[in-house]
C-alpha cells in the first residue's frame, strides 16, 4: 500500500469578484506517494486554483488539506511557507526564474531559503543541474537559455530541497513538441517511492502516461484512468 501524502476533504474554493464564482466544489481525493497524477480539464476549469491550494499559496473557502495526515492551518502563513520550501517543489508553465541570476544561482537560492549553507547548496545545485543535462549552462542567465533549458532549471530548482511533493502547472505548455517530450520525461523520471507528482496538462498523450489521469469536471475531480 502506498502512503497517502495529500488528502483533500470537501475542498471548496470560490472567488468573490463581481460575481461569486464557485471554482472547486467539495473535492475529496487522496493522492499517494510513488505516483504521478495528471490533471486535465478545459481552461478555466480550476486546475491552477487546485494546484495553488495544494501549494499553500492560496487558501480554500472551505474544506481541508492534510499532508501525511496532518491538517494544514491556513492561518499559519509562516509555517506554511516553511513547509512549502521544504516539502513542495513547484514548476510553472513559464519558468519563473529570476532574470538577474544565473541558472546555478536560481537553483541554490531556493536551497538557501530553507536554511542550508551556501557551499553545500552550491555543490548540490551543480549536481542536480548536471543531472538535468545542464552541465554547460550553469553560469548562463535565463535570457541566454532556450525554453527547454529554462524548464530544466525550473525542474532543478524544484528538486533542490528533495521535496516529497512536486506540483507542475502545465510544465510543457509553452514548449514545442520535441522539447515538451524531453521535459515531460525528465519530470516523470523524478518520481520515487516517497514522492508524489501532480501535473496539469492539456496534452492527453502525456496525461495518459501518468499513473492516474484526473479530469476537472464541474468543480470536481473525476478519475478517468487510474492505476493507483
Ligand atoms: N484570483 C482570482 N480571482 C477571481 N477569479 C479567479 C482567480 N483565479 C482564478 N479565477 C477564476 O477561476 C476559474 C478557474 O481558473 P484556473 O484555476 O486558472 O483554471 P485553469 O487553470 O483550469 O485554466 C476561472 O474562471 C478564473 O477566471
Ligand atoms: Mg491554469
Amino acid at each position: 500500500m502506498n502512503k497517502i501524502i495529500i488528502e483533500l476533504s470537501n475542498l471548496t474554493k470560490s472567488f468573490n469578484t463581481k460575481k461569486n464564482i464557485k471554482v472547486l466544489k467539495k473535492i475529496n481525493y487522496k493522492f499517494k506517494a510513488g505516483k504521478i497524477y495528471s490533471l486535465m480539464g478545459p481552461s478555466g476549469s480550476g486546475k491552477s486554483t487546485l494546484l495553488n491550494l495544494m501549494s499553500l499559496i492560496d487558501r480554500p473557502s472551505n474544506g481541508s488539506i492534510k499532508f501525511e495526515s496532518k491538517q494544514i492551518d491556513f492561518n499559519k502563513k509562516k509555517n506554511n511557507d516553511m513547509f512549502r520550501a521544504n516539502n513542495i517543489g513547484i514548476i510553472y508553465q513559464q519558468d519563473n526564474l529570476l532574470s538577474d541570476f544565473t541558472a546555478l544561482e536560481n537553483v541554490y537560492l531556493s536551497s538557501l531559503a530553507s536554511g542550508n549553507k551556501i557551499e553545500e547548496a552550491k555543490s548540490k545545485s551543480k549536481k542536480i543541474l548536471k543531472n538535468v543535462g545542464l552541465s554547460n549552462r550553469m553560469e548562463h542567465y535565463p535570457t541566454e537559455l532556450s525554453g527547454g533549458e529554462k524548464q530544466r532549471v525550473a525542474i532543478a530548482r524544484a528538486l533542490i530541497n528533495e521535496p516529497k511533493i512536486i506540483l507542475a502547472d502545465e510544465p510543457t505548455g509553452s514548449l514545442d513538441k520535441n522539447t515538451s517530450q524531453e521535459i515531460f520525461y525528465l519530470l516523470k523520471k523524478q518520481i520515487n517511492s516517497q514522492r508524489l507528482i501532480i501535473f496539469a496538462t492539456h496534452n492527453r498523450f502525456f496525461a495518459n502516461k501518468s499513473d492516474c489521469l484526473l479530469e476537472m469536471i464541474d468543480g470536481n475531480i473525476k478519475t478517468i484512468n487510474g492505476r493507483v
